[in-house]
């Protein structure tokens, strides 16, 4: 089943016949080292080895590892997961990497279990969250990148971090919100400006709950808000990033949920249009279309409804429903969650990453698991905008693969197309369900890939494996397509003994695990 929908999309993509020309078997004649979109891989079975273990055809080396030092005064995040990059050259070899930096680990980063942190130890966490931007070089000689330790490029941005609303926006009385946080995966603008997602936002300072018009607080599991006054609504936003002058703000008109990512392209006409799911069981994917060709201050926020394959809007002016309810435009943006509710917005399996097939403009989203209806292994769903076009109104829609034992992997997340259309894409079974239950078969988290071409073609095939608990996340091709930079996130959570890590990876041995980006290059 899944074969023949996948062969069917290659069919569908005009620049796949080059490829069916015997190019794949002339390729031990190239006297250059190919780029990783060409190889015929090997692929390798599901493994549980405390590492990262890779296709016999690939090596990896360490770029970024938590704590390293950016600048005199500026540190590397901790659980690292979105990567972009905003090339500096021509040829791409010398730019600025971003990195998300998704959530702290209590005990790796206080180096102790603590019930009731200090304000400091609060603070170490509110570091350890946000993004980085960090200067790095490739070295033509050997091909391996490095980090420019004090270039002017090198940022942080933090929990700390003081970081404006978009259009001068006021929320609980505020126009800046202090930090950002959760943040997961993102997108690039067309003017090349980074787009981090703040996921799971309720983890650091809880969510106002709302009955009957009463609001009441929900406590955080972090508790940040027992030293810092942030009101939830302040976070769960798309904040953009501005790599060259480090300006950042944070968008309303995507609306606020547990943001996975923000994909951005164009529309027919020109139209900027971002894409994002709210990662939680039976929540929704949406779509926004900027009012601008050249920013996101302004546009519609659509929620996907695939029964009927239309976008919903969520304008109060539109829905008499909505305008009943929301007093302000941007009362809804703030619960848009029960604004897509309202106009009956489909309940999804956990919509994570999405990516848009370069030639074909399909959009394809990763639907990770739904536990609490007995979807453990997820899907990746394909949408097809009617005439191709992201600024239509409606689409039709149909699932590419299905995640099962038989399909060769479980809880799809981050999607990456190459040069050659391959697609990559990474499983975040959770850390503490890994190896267990009805997750037994897949052993630990890997990297995939469903090659166009060769003896593998159509077929999933695994190219890594992780550390224990471990995920891979934000896969990031170099320019060239001979590097896959790759984030290593949460080795070894759920640790509690010091003296007995459930992971050592990278430095092995006794030591405690460390999150890390890696960059994969053919041997
Ligand atoms: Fe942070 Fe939904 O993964
Ligand atoms: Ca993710
Ligand atoms: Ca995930």
């Amino acid at each position: 089943m899944e074969r023949r929908s996948f062969l069917k999309f290659i069919s569908a993509t005009t620049a796949v016949s080059a490829l069916d020309t015997g190019f794949a078997a002339e390729l031990p004649k190239l006297k250059y080292k190919p780029s990783l979109s060409e190889v015929d891989y090997e692929g390798i079975a599901f493994s549980s080895e405390d590492n990262v273990v890779l296709t016999k055809e690939l090596q990896y080396d360490l770029l970024l590892k938590w704590q390293d030092a950016l600048t005199e005064k500026e540190s590397f995040g901790f659980n690292n997961d979105y990567i972009n990059f905003v090339p500096l050259t021509k040829t791409g070899t010398e730019g600025i990497l971003w990195v998300n930096h998704e959530s702290p680990d209590r005990f790796m980063i206080l180096d102790h279990v603590s019930n009731k942190p200090t304000k400091e130890e609060i603070e170490k966490e509110m570091y350890s969250v946000g993004g980085s931007l960090v200067h790095i070089k490739k070295d033509d000689k050997t091909g391996k990148w490095t980090y420019i330790k004090n270039s002017p490029y090198n940022r942080r941005f933090s929990g700390l971090s003081l970081i404006p609303f978009a259009n001068n926006e006021e929320i609980m009385g505020k126009t800046i919100a202090m930090g950002t946080l959760g943040n997961c995966a993102g997108g690039k603008t067309p003017w090349n400006t980074i787009l981090t997602c703040e996921e799971n936002y309720d983890l650091f300072y809880g969510e106002t709950i709302l009955n009957d018009g009463m609001a009441s607080h929900l406590k955080s599991e972090l508790g940040w808000e027992n030293y810092y006054d942030n009101p939830p609504e302040h976070y769960g936003w798309v904040v953009e990033i501005d790599p060259i002058s480090g300006e950042a703000k944070k968008h309303t008109s995507m609306g606020r949920m547990a943001h996975e990512c923000a994909t951005t392209t164009r529309a027919k006409d020109g139209r900027v249009v971002v894409y994002t799911g709210d990662d939680s069981p039976n929540e929704h994917l949406y779509k926004f279309i900027s009012d601008s060709h050249d920013n996101l201050n302004k546009g519609m926020l659509y929620v996907a409804n695939l029964e009927a394959g239309i976008w919903t809007p969520l304008d109060r002016e539109i829905h008499m429903e909505l305008g009943k309810h929301f007093s302000t435009q941007l009362e809804l943006l703030i619960q848009t969650r029960a604004a897509a509710k309202m106009v009956k917005g489909t309940p999804l399996d956990r919509p994570e990453d999405i990516e848009i097939h370069p030639i074909s403009k399909d959009v394809f989203i990763s639907l990770t698991n739904n536990k609490p209806k007995g979807n453990y292994h997820g899907a990746i769903l394909k949408l097809m905008e009617e005439n191709a076009d992201a600024g239509s109104l409606t689409f039709k829609h149909e699932y590419f693969l299905t995640g099962g034992e038989e399909s060769g992997f479980s809880c799809p997340d981050n999607l990456a197309f190459d040069d050659q259309y391959n697609l990559w894409f990474t499983s975040d079974i959770a850390g503490g369900s890994q190896n267990k239950k009805q997750y037994t078969p897949f052993k630990n988290n890997g990297l995939f890939m469903v090659p166009v071409k060769g003896k593998n073609a159509g077929k999933v095939i695994q190219i890594a494996s992780a550390p224990n608990t471990a995920e891979f996340t934000g896969p990031y091709f170099s320019q060239d397509y001979k590097t896959l930079f790759l984030s290593v996130q949460h080795p070894g959570e759920t640790s509690k003994d010091k003296d007995n890590f459930i992971s050592h990876w990278p430095n092995g041995g006794n030591s405690k695990p460390i999150p890390c980006v890696i960059q994969i290059s053919l041997k």
